[in-house]
């Protein structure tokens, strides 16, 4: 099975229906709205700092850490998506690099080394190996540099019905997109479970330091069944909450980490 082009073709598809989406918000952003959450916004500060962002999408939030005042550089697998994040730099002119490449790749396309290597919701199921992945972020840093990853809870995940922990074969569906304008159309997707001991175990062994990890009882998207919004309960409307036995589950979990 070619996992890369059956995710490719499918994420080259979802980039066209998630590029008009009120999800998204595309015209916001060309607006001046960052796209960015308050959990990586309140952990990072990116100002005159090299970052890389791994599987950047169509690149808004690349594109938000740069008006944050880093010098960005996004890569996808999608060529739409990399296309796309090209059109909206040109567009707002802020300047930023893309590249099209398969995550494992990055270090050998890229040749360089950065001050921050960024990943966020969504990313890492896409991946079948996390001690490569992890090689890829400690040879992408610079020494003394910083690696920020904020993800969906493998919690979460595990009450949809996937497994928490690792297992032999990949989890093949054909599924929609989670976009308000998603068609009935549907995609071949490959997916694996990583359990928060497999990415931390990883990101250790492949020599960076735990600076902190934090686990979130909230998401700052509306993108799973039943959730309910912060303001219903008085919080925060850009948090939204999972019950299970009317109690809230780990939505999000963050981790800091660092190249010695
Ligand atoms: C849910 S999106 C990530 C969204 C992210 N939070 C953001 O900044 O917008 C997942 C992305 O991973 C990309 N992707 C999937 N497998 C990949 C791989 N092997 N290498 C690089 N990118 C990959 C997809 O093309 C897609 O754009």
């Amino acid at each position: 099975m070619d996992y890369l082009a059956l995710n490719q073709a499918a994420w080259n598809e979802r980039t066209k229906t998630h590029v008009g989406s009120k999800f998204y918000d595309v015209p916001g952003f060309l607006a001046g709205n960052s796209s960015l959450n308050e959990i990586e916004l309140s952990a990072l500060d990116v100002q005159g700092k090299s970052l890389l962002h791994l599987q950047c999408h169509f690149g808004l939030d690349t594109l938000s850490w740069a008006r944050n005042g880093a010098e960005v550089t996004g890569i996808d697998l999608s060529p739409v998506a990399i296309k796309q994040a090209q059109q909206l730099a040109q567009q707002t002119e802020i300047s930023a690099q893309f590249a099209c490449c398969d995550v494992y790749s990055t270090a050998d396309v890229l040749q360089r080394q950065f001050d921050l290597v960024y990943t966020s919701y969504g990313a890492i199921c896409w991946l079948p190996d996390l001690d490569k992945w992890a090689g890829v972020i400690a040879k992408s840093l610079k020494s003394g540099g910083q690696f920020y990853m904020v993800e969906f809870h493998p919690v979460e995940a595990m009450l949809e019905g996937y497994s928490y922990f690792e297992q032999q074969h990949a989890d093949v569906e054909q599924e929609g997109t989670y976009t308000e304008n998603a068609s009935d159309e549907k995609h071949t997707m490959v997916t694996w479970p990583h359990s928060l001991a497999d990415v931390i175990m990883a990101l250790l062994n492949a020599g960076l330091k735990l600076e902190s990890f934090n686990e979130f009882d909230f998401s700052p998207y509306n993108c799973f069944e039943n959730m309910v919004n912060g303001a219903e309960i008085g919080e925060s409307a850009q948090r939204y909450y999972l019950l299970h036995n009317n109690k809230p589950i780990p939505l999000c979990f963050s981790i800091l980490a660092t190249k010695p």
